[in-house]
């Protein structure tokens, strides 16, 4: 452990639900945050704003680095994974504002008149010019069937008003992975929220580089092999263009080359790679419904015995039901449940025209077929799929004809073999 202690400077820059030392890059969307922020000194801001784009691309980051740096703003920032329902949001609010909460029976609309008052005396206080309420992870209240979402953004939008008519300026910033007008909110609402939308692209490799370089000096307090950030960068870029998951991937490469006492290399990067993949693979499958996982499972077979990568529906369902003991789902469900399987990350689709025919899609596992298989069953892997493919490798090198010096390799293995038995 003192080695691995040892090989770090400041292991927490590596840290990242930590605020970064240093925002890189961006410029684009802090020119817009920073855009609709200054409005305020005409007056005139507009309610709401929906930042969005996909996880790892900065949002939370550069939301409280751009309020931080704007002295005459007073930030708001809850995320409301923490909360769940509209309630639980309410009250988040509420106790970030260093107010109690409020039991479930008190109602919304006693919730929101308290936030409203707690708002007005904070900003007055603290002889603020503008308060931003900003709500990370949004998405997660349109889950909260019993609640009503779509009313509590109307809400909060109208208390945005009241609260201009009462002289203090106010801004509600929505944070998710999808725009808010892809949601489920009824058009009195679409109406009023307008469309400030601040979009935020993945990461392309030249900037998850300067993002790696930047915090390994900070945690290594040297410069590293620019092969092996390059390496780095190329594997998240390649998978996904999130800088929190390339941060992780550089930690985790660290810490296997810290325990074997080396310098950091391009393996310890593939290495950690693989580490990371099965982490997330495994947490993934064990949420997974006994069907989904199945699904998973022929789809890992198929790609790892045929090598090919996409698979059509009907062939995916038909190998589907030869390994179910039990009634399986309709197709109309089967193929629901593989496009939900796309959400999880684990699986993309390709929907190709097959002219008169209508459409097709295809699926593909993104996950090492042998990773899923052994997570799955590592005993039943082992024994039907792997021992399937030897033997299919085997029967196909020895039918590519005599010439061929594998197969002749492979006669003479094979002749060894059945002297001995
Ligand atoms: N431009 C950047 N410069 C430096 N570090 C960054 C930058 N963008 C993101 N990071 C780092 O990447 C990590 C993830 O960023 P952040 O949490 O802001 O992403 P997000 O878009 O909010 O993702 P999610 O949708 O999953 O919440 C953080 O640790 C942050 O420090
Ligand atoms: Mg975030």
């Amino acid at each position: 452990m003192e080695k691995e202690k040892k090989a770090f400077l400041k292991k927490s820059a590596f840290d990242t639900s930590n605020q970064p030392l240093k925002i890189i890059s961006r410029t684009n969307e802090i020119e817009k945050i920073v855009g609709y922020i200054l409005d305020y000194t005409q007056q005139q801001v507009v309610p709401l704003v929906s930042i969005y784009g996909r996880s790892g691309t900065g949002k939370s980051t550069l939301v409280r680095h751009v309020c931080k740096h704007i002295p005459e703003v007073k930030l708001c920032f809850v995320n409301l994974r923490k909360a769940k329902t509209v309630f639980g949001t309410i009250n988040l609010i509420l106790n970030e504002l260093d107010q109690p909460s409020l039991a479930s029976a008190q109602g919304m609309n006693l919730g929101l008149e308290k936030i409203r008052e707690a708002i007005l005396n904070v900003t007055k206080l603290e002889e603020k010019k503008l308060f931003i309420l900003a709500l990370d992870e949004f998405d997660v209240i349109f889950y909260d069937k019993r609640g009503n979402p779509s009313d509590f953004v109307y809400k909060i939008v109208e208390m945005q008003a009241e609260l201009k008519s009462k002289g203090c300026l106010a801004m509600i910033f929505t944070i998710s992975n999808n725009v808010l007008s892809d949601y489920d909110l009824d058009d009195r609402i679409r109406s009023r929220i307008g469309n400030s939308e601040i979009f935020f692209k993945p990461y392309s490799k030249e900037e998850t580089l300067k993002i790696l370089q930047q915090r390994s000096e900070e945690a290594f307090g040297k410069k590293i092999d620019n092969k092996v950030l390059e390496e780095c960068a190329k594997i998240s870029f390649l998978e996904h263009g999130d800088a929190r998951r390339a941060v992780d991937l550089l930690r985790v490469s660290a810490e296997i080359a810290a325990k074997e006492n080396k310098e950091i290399s391009v393996e310890h990067i593939k290495a950690a790679s693989k580490q990371l993949q099965k982490d997330r693979a495994e947490e993934v499958i064990s949420s997974l419904s006994h069907h989904s996982m199945l699904i998973c499972l022929v789809l890992a077979v198929k790609t790892y015995l045929l090598d090919q990568k996409l698979h059509s529906t009907m062939s995916i369902y038909e190998k589907y039901k030869q390994y179910l003991q039990s009634e399986p789902v309709s197709y109309r469900r089967f193929f629901e449940l593989l496009k939900d399987l796309e959400n999880t990350g684990f699986v993309n689709s390709n929907t190709r025209s097959k002219g008169q025919k209508g459409y097709s899609s295809e699926f593909q596992l993104l996950v090492d077929p042998q990773i899923v298989g052994e997570i799955i069953d590592k005993e039943w892997w082992k024994k039907n799929v792997v021992k399937q493919k030897d033997s299919t490798d085997k029967a196909d090198l020895a039918a590519a004809g005599s010439n061929d010096p594998y197969s002749q390799l492979y006669r003479k293995i094979r002749k060894q073999e059945k002297k001995q038995l």
